[in-house]
């Protein structure tokens, strides 16, 4: 079986490797020719542990290659995985013009039949849209099948989660396309889950949105910690060990970001719109999400009277360490309203880039831990990269003006710190 991946971004290409790292010969699509030459040299457009040796040992082998020719791409193979991004509308909903356009190009080139995969996350309906906009697309009618697939992969360890799944979600009409499925996750070891297309895209919405709404639950509870003085870092461990509750997603922080999270939750929410259902907890933990950032930044300032005219050090862009991803990223929020505010913006991370539009003569991004910390009153911790864990805080206090840190993760250790001269507060913690 001959596999097709549509789609060369962050999905696409672990989905591209995690295929032939399971022996399939597979082939990437994307209509972007210059990001198609750079992988086909080996080089990747982001930054995802192991990935790069992946893509090494399969182009050296033969099991990877990169096509830029649809008709080419299309004809030649029998299975094509849908692995194109579906960003959010100003509505919340999701845009599914590039699963469009890839559906069409599927329909003007296709010449035997085909089974198409949807590894994009899409709302409950698409795959009949998709159908729709393959039939209309063709010259001639040529059957095929369209089955959903959802992916369950975390930056930072999508390799490790796509050969080492908890599950496969397969949605299907028909048995014929389940098995063809089946066939090529045989080698996986975890339980596969044949539902309905529109259960498996539920699945898909449900699991990312329980986990969103498990992480504002904590952040939102440490507010009121917080004002209690509990540390809510003993909170969540205490309820964690309950076996129905589980210690993961329990973290508190300044909330959560990525490119899947904020996003699917908003596209529920607008599915439930649509037919008429408030999904109001959804709702609620967007909301406690989206001022989980303004309030950690509002409850630090009581201690330094105000940021204005303050240097303040942002440590970590990225929403999550080992990404060099910034989208959606809280660490956005905090430094857009420092500089509002008034504040001197020092930014560092050891990946991400500050973007453009944030750059400003009050905010400008340093190259290390040393220059970010340069006459700073205050620190900011908003991702925790080892770097920042494991960094000898000691020393880098001659750096600073001021001795805040404020630990917008509660990932270092307050009371070492403390004992070191600084003035720790992390999120409930004083
Ligand atoms: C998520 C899902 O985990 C994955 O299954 C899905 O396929 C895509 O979306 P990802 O966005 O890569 O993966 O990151 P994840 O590790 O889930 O973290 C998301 C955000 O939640 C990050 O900003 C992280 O900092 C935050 N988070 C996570 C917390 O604030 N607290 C926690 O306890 C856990």
């Amino acid at each position: 079986m001959s596999l097709l991946i549509m789609g060369t971004g962050y999905v696409g290409i672990t989905t591209a490797l995690a295929l032939a790292e399971l022996g399939w010969p597979v082939s990437g699509f994307d209509p972007d020719a210059r990001k198609l030459q750079l992988l086909s040299q080996g080089i990747l457009p982001i930054h995802e542990p192991g990935l790069d040796q992946l893509l090494e040992k399969h182009l050296q082998r033969g099991g990877v290659r990169f096509l830029g020719d649809p008709g080419q791409a299309v004809s030649a193979h029998k299975i094509i995985f849908l692995c194109v991004g579906t960003p959010p509308n100003p509505d919340g909903s999701a845009n599914l013009r590039y699963i469009r356009e890839a559906a069409e190009t599927i329909g003007a080139h296709m010449t035997d039949e085909k089974l198409i995969v949807v590894k994009s996350t899409v709302p409950v309906g698409t795959d009949e849209r998709i159908v729709r906009w393959i039939e209309t697309s063709q010259t001639a009618r040529i059957p095929f099948d369209v089955v959903v697939n959802p992916e369950f992969l975390r930056e930072g360890s999508a390799l490790e989660d796509a050969l080492h799944p908890d599950r496969i979600v397969i949605g299907s009409d028909g048995n014929g396309p389940a098995e063809m499925l089946m066939k090529l996750y045989e080698r996986l070891d975890c339980p596969i889950i044949v539902t309905t297309p529109e259960a498996a895209v539920m699945i898909k919405y449900a699991s990312n949105a329980f986990l969103a709404t498990k992480i504002s639950f904590i952040n939102e509870l440490s507010r009121l910690c917080g004002q209690l003085g509990i540390d809510i870092s003993d909170v969540a461990r205490g309820m964690g060990l309950d076996p129905r509750i589980g210690k993961l997603f329990l973290r508190a922080g300044i909330g959560y970001g990525g490119s899947c999270f904020p996003k699917d939750v908003d596209a529920l929410v607008h599915t439930g719109k649509m037919h008429g259902v408030d999904l109001t907890i959804l709702e609620r933990a967007a909301g406690v999400n989206r001022s989980q950032p303004l309030f950690q930044l509002a409850r630090w300032e009581q201690s330094l009277s105000s940021y204005t005219g303050k240097t303040i050090a942002v440590l970590g862009v990225a929403f999550k360490p080992d990404t060099d991803d910034v989208r959606e990223a809280p660490a956005l929020t905090i430094i857009a309203e420092l500089a509002a505010r008034g504040a001197n913006v020092r930014v560092h991370d050891p990946l991400a880039k500050l973007p453009v539009e944030l750059q400003s003569g009050q905010a400008v991004q340093y190259p290390t831990i040393e220059e970010v910390l340069h006459g700073a009153d205050a620190a900011i911790l908003c991702t925790e990269w080892a770097d920042y864990i494991h960094a000898d805080w000691g020393r880098l206090k001659a750096y600073m003006k001021g001795n805040f840190l404020f630990d917008g993760r509660n990932a270092l250790d307050g009371e070492a710190l403390s004992s070191r001269g600084y003035r720790y507060c992390g999120v409930s913690k004083h």
